[in-house]
């Protein structure tokens, strides 16, 4: 038995858009992901999030089922154009009642309610404005925040400021497979600067209404495994993880950003202020988010080609879970990381709804074991990790591959929006109870 240690949070992940559907209930606004949802041939099958799991409506029935689950804490989004439909100005008081409601129905099933802020939705009025490649936006968030905190503050006291300000800024804003869909250098640069400076005014807007509120960020690791080492430039490799990793963890964890990327984008650098990096560098706890690590393989051509020594998911991508234990052990050695959590982590495959009910997804459940077992190791090699989140509770709309990549723990019928557990939320329900691995 691999015990945790004691305190350890057990919980599970969503996000606004993926799951709440509900797109203009009750005053909500138009989001970045609405408006790109609706453009020809982005998303699979043109598939969008307009009903989800229509958990706005239903979101009693998912937290009955975190409690079956013994969920120790939910990881959600919050719609920032449901809460304040323009971005800036009036407050939607329905949007921001759904969200109390829910924080009060996951308090009275023994749930603790973590809040991500800010999970890729930017409502459509500020990207008109400029979207994150504008310093505004960062003030602009700050402000949701605090509306945010006044709000819940008294029932949440977990934040994450951004998800994933990797994907916001390079997929959103720099090669454009995600919204808002612009291919820019500069653009890319400057929004995940921007994204950092609002995790910074952020911070401060979150502790000025909850001083004891715990605020963190969740970023996305970029862990390269090397095949045909003697073939890699290692100039080459050290710029992939400045502009992967250090781009958005020397700022936070460090207050300084990496002049090596500032020299090489020249004219596409970000603008830096005094100040911006003191306010940037704060943090409770690093959020990890790990799906695996970047197989680099040098070879002419072989990007995309696939190993027989690996598993695939449905998403394509290899199972290596050695490297999450290498991601953790680097963010304590190379950053100090004084708490981690482990904010995302979990695998799609294509799942089969027996006619008993049952979804016997092996795949899924030897994936988790392997990933808590590296958790394990790093937690016993002195990387103070502090929670573990599965992505994700149900099956949802994993962005531009629409509905065909089954994450969750819990299947969902889109038509019926019948949920079901899976084995592997069985699992991890036995693994919650025993608070550890078997
Ligand atoms: C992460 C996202 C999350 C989900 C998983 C599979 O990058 O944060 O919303 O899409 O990938």
């Amino acid at each position: 038995m691999m015990r945790f240690p004691p305190g350890f949070v057990w919980g599970a992940g969503t996000a606004a858009y993926q799951i709440e559907g509900a797109p203009d209930a009750d005053g909500k606004g138009e989001s970045i992901w609405d408006r790109f949802c609706k453009r020809h041939a982005v998303i699979e099958r043109g598939e969008t999030g307009d009903l989800a799991c229509d958990h706005y409506h239903r979101f009693q029935n998912d937290v009955d089922i975190m409690r079956q689950l013994q969920l120790g804490a939910y990881r959600f989004s919050i719609s920032w154009p449901r809460v304040q439909p323009s971005g800036s100005g009036p407050v939607n008081a329905a949007g921001i009642d759904f969200y109390s409601r829910l924080v009060d129905a996951l308090l009275e099933a023994n749930v603790q309610p973590w809040v991500a802020l800010y999970h890729w939705d930017l409502p459509q009025k500020l990207e008109e404005q400029g979207g994150w490649p504008a310093r505004e936006t960062a003030q602009r968030f700050a402000d949701y925040a605090a509306i945010v905190t006044r709000a819940l503050g008294d029932r949440v006291s977990t934040f994450i400021t951004i998800n994933e300000p990797w994907v916001v800024a390079y997929c959103g804003y720099r090669w454009g497979q995600h919204a808002p869909g612009i291919k820019d250098e500069r653009a890319g640069f400057q929004a995940a600067y921007n994204l950092l400076l609002a995790h910074g005014l952020g911070w401060d807007a979150i502790k000025a209404h909850s001083p004891e509120a715990q605020v963190g960020i969740a970023n996305f690791s970029y862990n390269p495994m090397l095949l045909n080492r003697d073939q890699v430039d290692p100039g080459w490799l050290a710029f992939q993880r400045l502009e992967n990793n250090a781009v958005f963890l020397d700022p936070v964890a460090k207050g300084s950003y990496p002049e090596p990327v500032l020299e090489k984008l020249g004219a596409a650098a970000p603008e830096i202020r005094p100040d911006d990096l003191r306010l940037m560098n704060r943090y409770d706890f690093l959020g990890v988010q790990y799906y695996k690590d970047q197989v680099v393989n040098l070879r002419p051509g072989a990007r995309e080609q696939r190993y027989d020594f690996f598993d695939y998911t449905e998403t394509g991508w290899p199972v290596t879970p050695l490297g999450l234990y290498d991601h953790l052990v680097m963010l304590r050695v190379q950053y100090g990381a004084r708490r981690v959590v482990v904010t995302e982590n979990g695998s799609a495959w294509p799942d089969v709804l027996g006619p008993d009910g049952r979804v016997r997804d092996e795949q899924r459940q030897n994936y988790l074991l392997a990933h808590l077992e590296q958790v394990h190791r790093a937690i016993e090699a002195g990387v103070p990790v502090t929670g573990y989140f599965a992505w994700s509770l149900l099956d949802n709309f994993e962005w531009v591959w629409g509905y065909r990549p089954r994450f969750g723990l819990v299947y969902t019928e889109f038509a019926s929006q019948a949920r079901h557990i899976k084995d592997s939320g069985h699992l991890y329900a036995r693994i919650i109870a025993a608070h550890g691995l078997p």
